[in-house]
């Protein structure tokens, strides 16, 4: 029986997500755009799904902006805020999703002023690291609401306020942390937050920018003026129809899987706590409920990630994106921990359909590969 413990990469879409959707995939047509009974039918569908996404994080329908994902939604955030001019000012945490980091990166090529935040050593971003990278110049901070590697839970509100007093906009990624734990767009006090429905039980390849009117965004994707003219394309009216429903339930069980599985997640660090060179990043720090990163020293994370497979049980090494790269997480780099023992990171994410008996089969596979590889090492 194959264990899956990787639901930060992503999360499969619940039962009732599907049953939201079908009659959006197998119905009649229907443009959102068209004036028709078919037309208004998919716009109302889009519409409930809008205020569904809205009150999952307390902010207003109008607010949300649908993309095809968190990675779209970040990008015009960053780009959206900075298109006008090459000579903007920026500050990404240093512990950001690529899809902040990237255009970030792309903008400073094209002559911006892109800063980096520095994390301490427990991954946290605090707010007197952001007041030191705030200039007159500067028009958006980028400081995620938790980490997906780590699971680390930055003070948003604290540095939300910062970046208000000082005429900036403030611009979260709460992917990870939206359906995981309480996040509230306007009780956060920031502009702009990304969301992903794939992250909270709904399907891939839609996702949403929510963003306060006043933020002056430039569209990447141009077209027929869907979504406030900022996001162009005719809407993917079943994968919104499943995000709204994803978020629904989201909101209404969030309470109810987050002890459950902050038990799961507090057992498991005291099994592992009890194992020899075992390190817990972030362990120092507020975190989501279902994650724990942690290294074997002396283990390479991607070799311990196959074994593991080959004994059926499916972790991560650190972010999906970086699967294929041989490099360690950028995000421990951040935060001051040594190459070889970054080498060693493991992530392990529960969902929804965790259980303790998946717990013993990981450490029961742990132990195996740990005996297995070691006796491997010279
Ligand atoms: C923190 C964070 N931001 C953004 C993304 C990208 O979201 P999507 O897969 O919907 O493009 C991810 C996905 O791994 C993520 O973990």
């Amino acid at each position: 029986m194959a264990v899956y413990l990787d639901f930060n990469a992503t999360t499969p879409i619940d039962p009732r997500v599907v049953e939201a959707m079908l009659p959006y995939l197998s119905g009649p047509a229907g443009n959102p755009s068209s004036v028709h009974r078919f037309g208004r039918a998919a716009r109302a569908a889009v519409d409930e799904a809008r205020a569904e996404v809205a009150a999952l994080v307390g902010a207003l329908p109008e607010q949300v902006i649908f993309t095809s994902g968190g990675t779209e939604a970040n990008n015009l955030a960053i780009r959206g805020v900075a298109a006008d001019t090459a000579a903007v000012g920026i500050a990404v945490s240093s512990v950001e999703h690529a899809s902040v980091l990237a255009p970030a990166a792309r903008l400073a090529r094209q002559g911006g002023s892109v800063v980096q935040i520095p994390a301490d050593r427990e991954g946290r971003i605090l707010p007197e690291a952001v007041r030191g990278t705030l200039g007159a110049g500067t028009r958006l901070v980028s400081v995620m609401w938790a980490n997906n590697e780590t699971g680390v839970i930055q003070p948003v509100a604290a540095i939300a306020e910062l970046v208000r007093e000082s005429g900036a906009w403030m611009h979260t990624d709460a992917v990870q942390a939206a359906g995981k734990i309480p996040v509230d767009f306007a009780a956060g006090g920031v502009h702009l937050m990304t969301l992903s429905a794939h992250k909270i039980y709904g399907p891939k390849g839609v996702g949403a920018l929510v963003a306060d009117r006043a933020v002056d965004l430039i569209p990447i994707l141009e077209g027929g003026g869907q979504e406030r003219g900022l996001r162009g394309g005719t809407e993917n009216v079943a994968g919104i129809v499943g995000f709204g429903a994803a978020a629904d339930l989201a909101r209404r069980e969030l309470e109810m899987h987050r002890a459950r599985l902050q038990d799961l997640r507090d057992a498991l660090e005291r099994m592992l706590a009890a194992r020899p060179d075992v390190v817990v990043f972030g362990a120092g720090a507020e975190r989501l409920p279902n994650t724990v990163q942690f290294a074997l020293s002396g283990i390479a994370g991607e070799t311990l990630l196959l074994e593991l497979d080959r004994y059926g049980v499916a972790v991560s090494s650190g972010s999906a994106c970086h699967s294929e790269r041989a490099e360690p997480s950028h995000v421990l780099g951040a935060m001051g921990v040594p190459r070889e023992l970054a080498y060693g990171a493991i992530r392990v994410s529960l969902g929804h359909e965790s259980t303790a008996a998946d717990l013993d089969a990981l450490l029961r596979a742990l132990d195996r590969a740990r005996a297995r590889l070691s006796r491997a090492v010279p």
